[in-house]
């Protein structure tokens, strides 16, 4: 017989053996952030997770630097939209109001965490797609100078890294190409690069006021039946110079990343998306689960699949019950 319960005795020992630690430097809380002034309101669907204007960001900032988390990604509901998206390029757009903001924070505390600047053009654009459309559809090739121009303005703003979500082919290379050539040759690129096309994103569309008013993401985003075609789209970002790939969703997607993990050296990382979060919200809230033990659960499942970095709306929650020893 195989004694298997010989080392989980007793606390000292599964400690002892244990395989796996959630990384708290590799979470990454994800903030929305939109115009006008004093506006901190929590989203319906996402309880707990607000949208902030920019001059309340000095509490997220706070809480982020008590927690020691990694950082946080910014995503910006602007007050107009058009066609084209222009606000994503706007120097002075509420993504890059934002960036400064955080910025005095660390002049003013001389404490620091990263700043990663979604890029993406659907809380933007009147029709809620991630490019410009051409006959009903995303047309590729003229969304790239525009997601281009968008990563130009975070990074003037002072982002530490640009995530483009769009999935547009070739954006990564673009943005590369872009901001090399503006001198910012220092700045990474994490690449959604194997973003399904998935129901778990409803919340975040409530959030940001960015779901698509006709149509769906389809046409750019994986089928969630294609494994293979997401290897295939790792591998692009790859080719086109991102720094860091990501897998998104998490939960449904563990296969993924435990292929994408094999295949590739690059740092990976996990969208722990808002559906995920809120049905933890609301089987919580039912008193169905323990919500502590279950997103220990879930952020541990992340980083056995090989995930080294976790995008995720429960970072903050999460290194709160830890340090207060809440996790039974
Ligand atoms: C924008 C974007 C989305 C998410 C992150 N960036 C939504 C989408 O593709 O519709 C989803 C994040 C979440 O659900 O938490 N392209």
């Amino acid at each position: 017989m195989q004694r298997l319960r010989r080392t989980r005795k007793n606390m000292l020992l599964r400690e002892l053996v244990s395989e796996t630690q959630i990384k708290k430097s590799g979470l990454i809380y994800p903030v929305f952030v939109r115009y006008e002034e004093g506006i901190c309101e929590e989203i319906p669907s996402m309880p707990g997770v607000c949208r902030y204007s920019v001059d309340m960001l000095d509490t997220v900032a706070e809480q982020v630097v008590q927690a020691g988390i990694g950082g946080v990604m910014l995503f910006g509901i602007p007050q107009e939209k058009d066609e084209t998206g222009s606000g994503a390029r706007d120097e002075n757009g509420v993504v890059a109001q934002a960036i400064r903001k955080f910025k005095s924070f660390f002049q003013k505390t001389g404490k620091r965490f990263l700043i990663i600047a979604d890029i993406c053009l659907c809380e933007y654009t009147s029709h809620g797609h991630c490019g410009v459309l051409a006959c009903d559809d995303v047309d590729n090739d003229a969304s790239l100078p525009l997601h281009a121009g968008a990563a130009l303005a975070a990074v003037r703003a002072g982002a530490d890294m640009v995530a483009p979500s769009s999935m547009m082919d070739g954006v990564v290379e673009a943005i590369r190409k872009t901001l090399d050539a503006e001198g910012y040759t220092d700045i990474p690129i994490m690449g959604y690069s194997a973003k399904f096309a998935s129901a778990f994103y409803g919340p975040f569309r409530d959030a940001a006021e960015s779901a698509p008013k006709s149509g769906d993401r389809k046409s750019y985003q994986v089928d969630c039946r294609n494994g293979r075609e997401a290897m295939r789209e790792l591998a692009a970002d790859e080719s086109e110079g991102a720094d860091i790939l990501m897998v998104k969703p998490a939960l449904c997607y563990l296969d993924i990343v435990k292929q994408a993990r094999e295949r590739s050296d690059l740092p990976l990382a996990v969208y722990n998306v808002s559906g995920e979060y809120s049905m933890v919200k609301a089987a919580a809230a039912a008193g169905m689960i323990d919500e502590r033990r279950i997103v220990k659960e879930i952020l541990t499942s992340f980083f056995r699949a090989g995930a080294d970095i976790v995008i995720t709306y429960h970072a903050l929650d999460y290194v709160r019950w830890e340090r207060e020893g809440e996790i039974r």
